[in-house]
């Protein structure tokens, strides 16, 4: 049976949007954030849940289960944890549905710290720098991937005027 529903799971401060260094990450709050995402898996036919949580656990614990809860694809903002938790990678790794990481700021022009993802080598790819339309291409990517589908008819790769 086709897979439908996509988890964005927003890692650590990201729960802070809109007030958190807004020159760099926009001035969103994380539920409008979340709305933009779940319009755009709409207009694409897909169920979105979206989740955040400041804790490396509770992330995995949403990784592991994503098979069983019907997910088809994840996109993930591991946010700090990029950087640095190998459980995190390890969560990815253990998994079949497709992860696809990303992030608002475009962490390749920033610190040299946030050049490197311990993630990114075991997720299916990675996009950054698009601000909130990160997450609307990692959907984009995942259905590209055809492990989550479109309910038949929704428009995909298709633009919206005037926006994504
Ligand atoms: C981030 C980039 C990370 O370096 C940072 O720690 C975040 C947000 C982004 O979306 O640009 O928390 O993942």
């Amino acid at each position: 049976m086709p897979i439908r529903a996509a988890l964005v799971l927003h890692g650590p401060n990201l729960n802070l949007l809109g007030t958190r260094e807004p020159t760099v990450y926009g001035h969103l709050s994380l539920a409008e954030v979340d709305r933009i995402v779940r319009a755009h898996g709409r207009r694409r036919g897909l169920r979105i849940e979206c989740r955040q949580s400041n804790f490396e656990g509770e992330l995995i614990g949403w990784l592991q289960g994503a098979t069983d809860e019907g997910f088809g694809g994840i996109v993930l903002n591991p946010g700090a944890f990029t950087h640095y938790s190998i459980a995190l990678r390890d969560a990815v790794a253990s998994i079949s549905v497709p992860v696809v990481e990303v992030h608002l700021s475009n962490v390749h022009g920033r610190e040299e710290f946030r050049r490197h993802s311990v993630i990114a080598a075991v997720a299916r790819g990675q996009i950054a720098g698009f601000g909130p339309q990160s997450y609307c291409l990692g959907l984009d990517a995942l259905l590209a991937l055809g492990d989550v589908q479109p309910r038949p008819g929704a428009r995909v790769n298709q633009r919206r005027r005037g926006g994504v």
